[in-house]
């Protein structure tokens, strides 16, 4: 390793601990939350399904509004939260004048386009994850976040990165525990047997608005089969197929791959390269349900450059040693670096010193004022940024990003040829004709930056 990286990524480390320990500084743009006794005044936006998970927190402020497509669920989330005006249309719901900020537990397809459409309206947003669902609209989440970051906080829904492993796994990697890092692999275990959208049965019953549903992206004949999963589950019903989400990629990617991304400090890829032999061929209907994507990520200020690849439903990284078996663990992430490899689950971490010269004594562990502090509670850091110094941990600029890159994962695979990638224009620059992927069509009267 070398000593200037090497100091530098302690640097680095020691600084971002101080950052999240340190004294708070409320930004000039902060504003006063609206509701009574300083509570936040929230719309949440798809209530019930996984919005359920979130009525616990939600109950510590005021919820105001409710919008909900589907009558049925309105009426649940209505009972939870009586005083809220009740909405079918999140764009008429967003002009409610009294508003702090918006909660989306929508389906993936309005992700971008709620939150844009909020925080053009001043309104600090908590979006379910994956924040976009095609890289234009994760660069297009990204400028309208930076472009008011000045006064508004923004939380991705990753929340098991509150978990402590999370830090522990990112202190380990740039405290130099397995030296120069080369090549991280994240992967997932689900599968889906599907190939194309669900065949047109029955009518849409009278509490669901299907047209609204649908929204911006592309109208498919009407199946209850999209609607037929458990609470908090039903996005599987209807994210396996490409207008309506991104399978894997954006769904347990968004978690899986957030494991590493903390730990790495990465930006987007300048290449990415689609193992044909490990992925399921093209099929415009569903999203593959194979698939290996490997991204090559420039360097940093810390590190050099490193591979990433991101695996689902089948493909997987080779085990550092025989005697663990890397399929047990069903959502991980496996960092090598030149001195060993450390292995990763949500919640649990494990180290292989590499076999020869790794003697550990070149990592200095860190003291207990050195290490992040906990995050109590994903949804209340997000609330006490809105209410404070607006800092989060998974804001729209590292999410983003993190989803722009895997996103890419699924234009090279469309592609069906390695991409050359120029994050700052945002174009592939070995083919032309595959930039047409990183954009959706939208119906006509939807805008995403509206
Ligand atoms: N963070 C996590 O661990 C986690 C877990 C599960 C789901 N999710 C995410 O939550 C989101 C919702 O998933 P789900 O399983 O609850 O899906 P779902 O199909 O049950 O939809 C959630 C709610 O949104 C409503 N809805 C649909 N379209 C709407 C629209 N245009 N406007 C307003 N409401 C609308 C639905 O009627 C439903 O009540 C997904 O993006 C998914 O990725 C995250």
């Amino acid at each position: 390793m070398s000593e200037v990286l090497s100091s530098k990524r302690r640097t680095f480390l020691a600084s971002t601990i101080a950052t999240g320990a340190g004294l708070t500084i409320l930004p000039s743009g902060t504003m006063a939350a609206k509701g009574p006794g300083g509570k936040l005044n929230i719309a949440l936006i798809g209530a019930y399904g996984r919005a359920k998970q979130h009525y616990r927190d939600l109950k510590t402020q005021n919820v105001v509004a409710i919008c909900d497509i589907n009558a049925e669920n309105l009426a649940i989330a209505a009972k939870e939260f009586p005083q809220a005006k009740q909405y079918k249309d999140w764009r008429i719901c967003l002009e409610q004048k009294n508003l702090d900020a918006v909660v989306c537990c929508t389906p993936d397809h309005h992700h971008a386009f709620v939150t844009i459409w909020a925080m053009n309206r001043g309104l600090h947003v908590y979006c379910e994850k994956p924040v976009a669902d095609c890289v234009a609209e994760a660069r297009e989440v990204r400028k309208v976040y930076l472009a008011n970051k000045h006064r508004l906080a923004t939380q991705h829904g990753t929340q098991r990165h509150e978990w402590e492993n999370f830090d522990r796994v990112a202190e380990l990697v740039k405290g130099g525990a397995i030296g120069d890092i080369q090549d991280v692999h994240t992967w997932g275990n689900r599968t889906h047997p599907l190939k194309d959208y669900y065949p047109a049965e029955g009518t849409p019953p009278p509490h669901i608005d299907y047209d609204l549903w649908t929204g911006p992206t592309q109208m498919h004949p009407y199946s209850p089969q999209y609607f037929s999963g458990r609470p908090g589950a039903n996005c599987l019903q209807w994210n396996p197929f490409d207008d309506f989400g991104s399978w894997q990629v954006g769904d347990m990617g968004s978690h899986t791959m957030d494991l590493a991304w903390n730990a790495i400090d990465a930006d987007r890829p300048t290449k990415i390269v689609v193992d044909k032999k490990k992925s399921d061929p093209y099929n415009p209907g569903a999203c593959p349900s194979a698939l290996m994507a490997i991204f090559d990520m420039p360097a940093n200020d810390w590190r050099g450059p490193i591979r990433l690849t991101w695996s689902q439903g089948g493909p997987m990284p080779n085990s550092p040693v025989k005697a663990l078996d890397l399929t047990k663990i069903g959502h991980g992430a496996m960092f090598k670096g030149t001195k060993g490899v450390i292995v990763a689950d949500f919640k649990t971490r494990m180290i292989f010193p590499a076999a020869k010269g790794a003697d550990m004594t070149y990592y200095k562990s860190p003291t207990p004022d050195q290490v992040a502090p906990p995050i109590n509670g994903w949804m209340q850091q997000w609330f006490d940024a809105c209410k404070g110094d607006l800092k989060t941990a998974a804001d729209f600029d590292y999410s983003a990003r993190m989803i722009e890159t895997l996103m890419l994962g699924l234009v090279a695979h469309r592609a069906g040829k390695p991409l050359n990638y120029d994050a700052k224009s945002g174009r592939i620059t070995n083919d032309e004709a595959a930039n047409s992927f990183l954009h959706k069509p939208y119906r006509k009267g939807w805008k995403l930056n509206g």
